[in-house]
């Protein structure tokens, strides 16, 4: 089966895996701090999905949220990044609103990405430089906009913070409305589809974006860090995702004036996955 087939395909089967043990109890472990949770389900998609990579493609390499592939530091050769459940604080509190999210490099350059709603079952597919897809329907390039008739992304806990909150309010003030979704990668492919005009988030690692960054730039979309700067797919980053004109807008006269701070906060925060 060709690479691209085999992506979807086994995407629908871990998919299809959750849905079906959705009434089994959960384990639910907390990682980094309290809010931090990890599930059997999360481990359980993420080696589903590494297993049958390994054994149909041995020579590939797999970075995953869960563990696999930590010391990977290089794009040499097939690189799979891969987020098996993005969104778990809603998977455990919601069972809905959460996504497989995979992005396949090759040599470092973009070749696919998925972003599958796995209780919608809504796939959002790309193959670099042949237009993505929903559900099998091409998506047409997003439309530009401006700030202020513009929905944007943003976790509201950025509001909250000392460091962040003058930085992030005027964005949110001076945009038509602003949405919290839960899933970093649902939110690319929001802006994808044109649901919302533009994501902004302070970190985010690369197994978030992998695919939704494919799929977004399919159709016109901009994805920097907020630095202005390609973003990194070994490392975490600062995010902005948007279409063209609105993240010329957001960058110029949201952000830069702002760049010393934001340098600050880059530095020493990304240099780890
Ligand atoms: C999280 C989600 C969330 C974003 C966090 C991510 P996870 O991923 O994408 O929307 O705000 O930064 O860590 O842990 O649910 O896979
Ligand atoms: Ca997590
Ligand atoms: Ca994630
Ligand atoms: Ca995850």
């Amino acid at each position: 089966m060709e690479l691209y087939n085999f992506l979807k395909d086994i995407t629908l089967q871990a998919g299809e895996n959750i849905r079906k043990q959705l009434n089994e109890p959960l384990l639910i472990e907390t990682k980094s701090n309290p809010n931090d949770l990890v599930t059997n389900m999360d481990k359980a998609t993420e080696k589903f999905l590494f297993d049958r990579i390994q054994d149909t493609y041995p020579d590939h390499r797999i970075i995953g949220e869960e563990g696999s592939g930590k010391d990977i530091d290089n794009l040499n050769g097939v690189i799979w990044i891969i987020d098996p459940i993005d969104g778990t604080l809603n998977f455990v509190h919601q069972q809905e609103n959460f996504a497989i999210s995979i992005g396949i490099f090759i040599d470092g350059e973009k070749y696919a990405g998925v972003v599958y709603d796995v209780m919608r079952n809504i796939l959002f597919e790309a193959r670099a430089g042949h237009g993505a897809y929903k559900n099998g329907v091409k998506l047409e390039n997003i439309t530009e906009t401006p700030l202020a008739t513009s929905i944007i992304s943003m976790n509201p806990n950025w509001l909250t913070k000392d460091f962040t909150r003058d930085i992030y309010i005027p964005l949110v003030r001076d945009s038509r409305s602003a949405r919290s979704y839960g899933s970093a990668a649902l939110d690319f492919a929001y802006v994808a589809s044109n649901k919302i005009n533009a994501y902004i988030t302070l970190r985010l690692h690369p197994w978030d974006f992998a695919g939704g960054l494919i799929i977004v730039e399919e159709v016109g979309g901009i994805v920097t860090n907020q630095l202005g700067e390609p973003v990194n797919l070994l490392t975490a980053n600062s995010i902005v995702v948007a279409n063209k004109s609105l993240h010329t807008e957001i960058m110029n006269d949201y952000l830069s004036p702002f760049k010393l701070e934001l340098e600050k906060i880059h530095q020493g925060r990304f240099s780890k996955r």
